[in-house]
This record gives C-alpha cells, structure tokens and sequence, in this order.
C-alpha cells in the first residue's frame, strides 16, 4: 500500500511518499525558516501563503523521488490538528482535493500522534514504550502500547521545551529558532552548568517551563544584562555571557527531562524502551544525556534521525499507513480541529 503524507500545521510545507512493503520512499519539505526570522517567531498569516504557493510542487516533488504517480497512491493522509489554522487548512484542502479528483482514500492525522511515532520510520521500538515528544509547541510524555494505542502521561501546563529555547534565545539576542543556536553556544563552553537555573520540584509527570524563564530573566536582571523596562539585552557584545547562559539553559533542560523519565520508569516500571522525539530531540547533548540515563535503567532509547524529529510528512504518512491497515478513514467532510 503507498501512503502520500502532507503536513502544513505550521511552518514547514512537506509532503512524503511511505510503502508499507517498502518503507520511507521520499521525505520532501520547504521551510519557511528564513521567512519568519525576520520577526522572530512564525507569522500566522505568512505562514498560509507560503503553503500555499509551495504544496504543489513539494507534493511534485515527492511523488517525482519516489518514482511513483498519484495513480500509485491508496491513501492520502494528511495533519488536521493540531496547528495554526490558517496552515492546516491549506494541507487539508489540497489533500481533500487530490482525493476527490482521484478517488483516493483520505485520513486526517493529528501531528502529535506523528511525532509519537516518529521513530519507527527507521526502527522497530518494542511495546510499551516511554515517549518524550518535545517541539515548539509540545512537550508531552506518552505510555506508548501499540500503533495508535498511546496514553498521555504528562504534558506541559504552560510552555512547551522548545518554546523555552526560543523565548530565552530571543532574551539574549540569538536568532529564531533558538533551540539550535543555544546548543552550538553551549557546545563553546562545554556544556557547564554556570548558573543552575530552577529544575522544579513538583513530583509530577508534567512539565512547566514558564518559571525557568522567568528565572533566567531575572538572573539577567541582577546580573545587569537585561532592562525589564525596554524589554532589551544589554549585554549583546558579551559573548561569554551568552555562551554561560545558552549551557547553563540546555544542561537544566536536559536534567528535566532526566528527572522526569525517573519518575515515569518508577511508575511504569513494565515498559521496554524510551523514545525521544520531535524537534527538541535534534539536540545532541540532550540525546546523550537521555542515552546514558537509559543504559543505566537497561533500556534502549531510540532517536529519530534530525530529519524525522523536526516536522516532516513521512511521520504522518506512517501513521496514515498504520491506520488504513486499521481501516480508520476519514471522509471529505474531513476539516481541521485545532
Ligand atoms: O517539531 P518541530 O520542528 O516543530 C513543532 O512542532 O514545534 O520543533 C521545532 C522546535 C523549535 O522550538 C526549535 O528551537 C527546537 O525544536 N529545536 C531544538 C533544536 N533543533 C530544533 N531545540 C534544541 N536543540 C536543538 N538542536
Ligand atoms: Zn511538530
């Protein structure tokens, strides 16, 4: 069975081809990155033009690197939530277009549910499993049982880890998005732990990043790096102070999530691996630490490769797979859910 993905949820317009037989067959995508570095975080509205004006030719050309034709396509499964509605729409029409036009089957895919099962685009994670899903918008943890079959544990109860990364990036002045630029400053400092900013010490599976960026901001206030009144980072030719802060920021993030994947093997002592995911999961000093964390509770944590841990189509066209095996179809009163 072929499977064409389409993802537009929010700042990458991608389209993937997936062979039940055969596995990954294309994984294109267009980042809008360069368009929305300008105002330093996605712009909603820019965001929908740019899909538009690119879907035809990244769903082209995907269709072109499989060497297969919309003919060859079963299924067309495409992100309908969650996302910036305005993006989903686009993803959603033209999928529910091509079925239509092509009598093809349609599937709507929550983009969650993608990353959840990111991993086994190129490994086969045994069941039950942990899931650490950590993105822009999400930070989430799983008790994963089967295909479909997975139960949040934890979730964040305000901003998500790589929301933490761009909001305190854009407090010191590095450019969007912030989660890439905080790795390579901290990689200059190796990775020390300067300033020990606040791990939280609630015994729940859920996240919160909020008052860790609070904490930075007013440890760059004392330190007299930061003017709350004009919202501006006074300390920009500093270097060193931002390599400090970049380290000091991963080295915490990285202990929270070691902290809560303790909690969750205690509490869930039957599962048999870890995965780590979305586009948080890019980061290799964070995947080394979970690694080793692994290795000692006896469990292997599986990493999606980085292009399948950022937003891509072939995750939702594997979940499209496994629920047309299901026969879990929607229909074209399919619409996007926010
Ligand atoms: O999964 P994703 O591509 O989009 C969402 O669904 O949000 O994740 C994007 C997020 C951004 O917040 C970005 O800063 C973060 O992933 N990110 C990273 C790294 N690469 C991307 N965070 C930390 N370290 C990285 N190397
Ligand atoms: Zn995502």
């Amino acid at each position: 069975m072929i499977i064409l993905g389409i993802e537009t949820s929010c700042d990458e317009t991608a389209a993937a081809v997936y062979c039940t037989e055969r596995g990954i067959l294309s994984n294109k995508l267009f980042s809008q990155i360069d368009l929305h570095k300008a105002f330093g975080g996605v712009v909603p509205e820019v965001a929908s033009r740019s899909h538009l004006e690119k879907i035809n030719l990244i769903i082209t050309q995907a269709l072109e690197t499989a060497h297969v034709t919309l003919d060859d396509v079963d299924v067309v499964a495409v992100t309908n939530k969650p996302g910036l509605p305005g993006s989903l729409l686009i993803g959603v029409c033209f999928a529910k277009a091509i079925a239509f036009a092509q009598n093809k089957k349609i599937i709507g895919i929550d983009h969650l549910e993608g990353h959840a099962f990111s991993a086994f685009l190129e490994y086969k994670v045994p069941f039950p499993h942990l899931c650490i899903t950590a993105s822009g918008g999400h930070t989430s943890m799983y008790l994963v049982k089967g295909f479909g079959d997975y139960h949040t544990i934890g979730t964040t109860v305000d901003d998500a880890a790589g929301e933490a990364f761009d909001k305190i990036a854009k407090m010191i002045n590095l450019p969007y998005p912030g989660g890439p630029e905080i790795e390579k400053m901290a990689r200059e400092v190796d990775f020390k732990d300067f300033f020990h900013y606040p791990r939280g010490k609630e015994k729940t599976l859920n996240f919160s990043f909020s008052g860790l960026k609070t904490a930075v901001l007013y440890d760059l206030v004392k330190k007299g790096a930061f003017d709350l009144k004009t919202k501006t980072f006074l300390k920009n030719d500093d270097i060193r102070l931002k390599q400090q802060v970049a380290s000091s920021l991963l080295v915490c993030i990285s202990d929270i999530f070691k902290n809560k994947l303790a909690l969750a093997v205690k509490k869930y002592p039957d599962v048999k691996a870890l995965t780590f995911v979305g586009g948080v999961a890019c980061n290799k000093y964070i995947r080394a630490q979970l690694q080793e964390f692994a290795a000692q509770h006896n469990l292997t944590l599986y990493v999606p490769a980085p292009q399948y841990c950022t937003d891509n189509a072939a995750m939702i066209a594997f979940v499209g797979a496994y629920k047309a095996q299901q026969n879990k179809f929607s229909d074209l009163t399919l619409d996007i859910l926010r």
